[in-house]
């Protein structure tokens, strides 16, 4: 089989790790990728939002299946666009992933369907969202409504914090047209959880559950980003809140989708926030998380391949998804500045260094003759397996030591929260 991989971060380069693994597939090609995928797969250079040059691409080669990593590229119906051409895809249509790049759609849906969610209200007015913030307090929850490259979302601690992200988002418009309409939520407290699923409309599997670090700086300081680091599986999924979390959520999400013509079929990724009250949904997203997919995907035994073919012919529910024992983490390493501006191009040292059971996936990489070198902000994703999530945070770190770049930045407390708990 050849398989085309849509994207070029370190979960795709996760994806396509995995992908190499099944005796089913004979060829991966990856768009665009990056330095570490290149090793492991023909990079093609095309955008992952040029959808009609990858439906051409995959049309001339003969692909007999594509997996989307962003979002973007699914919010923009490239699922739609490669099934109209009769050609075979995996991950949610056009209006399903809608429910990712409209949080207010995610909301209204949410409240229809009695899915646990923070209350809320919606604005296309900042002076009325400005007046909300003054009637209802703080702290409170500010998000642009449409995608915003994970950044849309402003925890607000004091008022003028909240109505500096009204006026940034709806204002200035700093996310464009996403920030026509803002979500203002209320402010849950707990410890987060990431479930992952996958589903074909009807069955719903959760993946091993994960963690990720979204705050720049250790002790979850400093501004959101994409993610510093994750592990699976984590401690604070209890089996009640697997349960609730299955039941109470994703359960609920995927019939409440298919009665409103949006069937689901992909990854489905639940953003909760474990509650005095129960989980409660912070977000959706339609796709693996990243950096959640590098430890997720570690762990996966079974055949990729296996489980999407079984998505596409819609008889997930016959099939049993095997998990190794044990846990993974993932320490990013960032280039400085990030999630703020930072500069591409420094030289990275000691990838050879690592030990070969620690897998070093790439996220910002390029090539530059015999050079691997920095490109984006989030660079490469040191992951490594062991029998606990202590005994692999361990591994991890140790790895993380023999690697270099000028400016590398990263967290020294990733899975603290699960270290805690053991
Ligand atoms: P989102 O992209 O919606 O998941 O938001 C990014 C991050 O903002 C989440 O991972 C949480 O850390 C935080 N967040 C979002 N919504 C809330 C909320 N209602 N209460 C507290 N924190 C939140
Ligand atoms: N790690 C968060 C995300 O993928 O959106």
């Amino acid at each position: 089989m050849k398989v085309l991989v849509v994207g070029g971060g370190g979960r795709e380069h996760a994806l396509v790790w995995k992908l190499r693994q099944s005796p089913q597939v004979k060829e991966i090609y990856c768009a665009p990728g990056n330095a570490g995928i290149a090793g492991e797969a023909a990079c093609v250079n095309i955008g992952a939002e040029d959808i009609p040059a990858l439906r051409s691409f995959a049309r001339q080669q003969a692909i007999d299946l594509t997996l989307v990593g962003p979002e973007v590229p699914l919010t923009a119906g490239i699922v739609d666009v490669f099934q109209e051409s009769g050609m075979r895809i995996f991950g949610p249509t056009g209006a399903a992933a809608a429910i990712e790049g409209s949080k207010v759609l995610a909301k209204e849906l949410m409240a229809k369907y009695n899915i646990p969610s923070a209350r809320y209200a919606v604005f296309d007015d900042p002076d009325r969202a400005a007046g909300y913030i003054k009637a209802n307090g703080v702290p409170c929850v500010v998000k642009a409504d449409g995608l915003a490259a994970g950044k849309g979302v402003i925890v607000a601690g004091d008022e003028e914090t909240a109505l500096n992200a009204v006026c940034s988002i709806m204002v200035d418009r700093i996310f464009g047209e996403a920030g026509r309409r803002v979500v203002i939520e209320e402010c849950l407290t707990g410890e987060e959880l990431s479930i992952l699923a996958f589903t074909d409309g009807t069955a719903v599997v959760p993946m091993v559950s994960s963690q990720d670090h979204k705050r720049a700086f250790d002790g979850d300081k400093g501004p959101n980003t994409g993610g510093m680091g994750a592990y699976a599986p984590t401690p604070v999924c209890t089996d009640k809140v697997y349960r609730q979390a299955l039941d109470e959520v994703l359960v609920p999400l995927i019939r409440g989708m298919a009665s409103e013509g949006r069937t689901y079929r992909g990854v489905i990724y639940a953003g909760l926030m474990v509650t005095a009250e129960g989980p409660k949904v912070l977000e959706f997203n339609v796709r693996f998380g990243d950096p959640e997919a590098q430890p997720v995907l570690s762990l996966l035994e079974t055949d990729l391949i296996e489980i999407i073919e079984a998505v596409l012919a819609g008889r997930l529910g016959q099939m049993d998804i095997l998990w190794k024992k044990g846990a993974a983490v993932c320490v990013v390493l960032a280039s400085a500045g990030y999630p703020g501006p930072y500069r591409k191009g420094k030289v990275i040292r000691g990838l050879a260094d690592v030990p070969p059971e620690i897998k070093v996936f790439h996220a910002g990489t390029a090539r530059r003759g015999d050079e691997i070198v920095t490109d984006g902000g989030r660079v490469l994703g040191v992951t490594a397996v062991a029998g606990s999530v202590s005994e692999a945070a361990d591994k991890a770190y140790a790895a993380v030591e023999r690697v270099y770049f000028d400016g590398m930045q990263f967290r020294r407390d990733i899975a603290y929260r699960a270290r805690q708990h053991s």
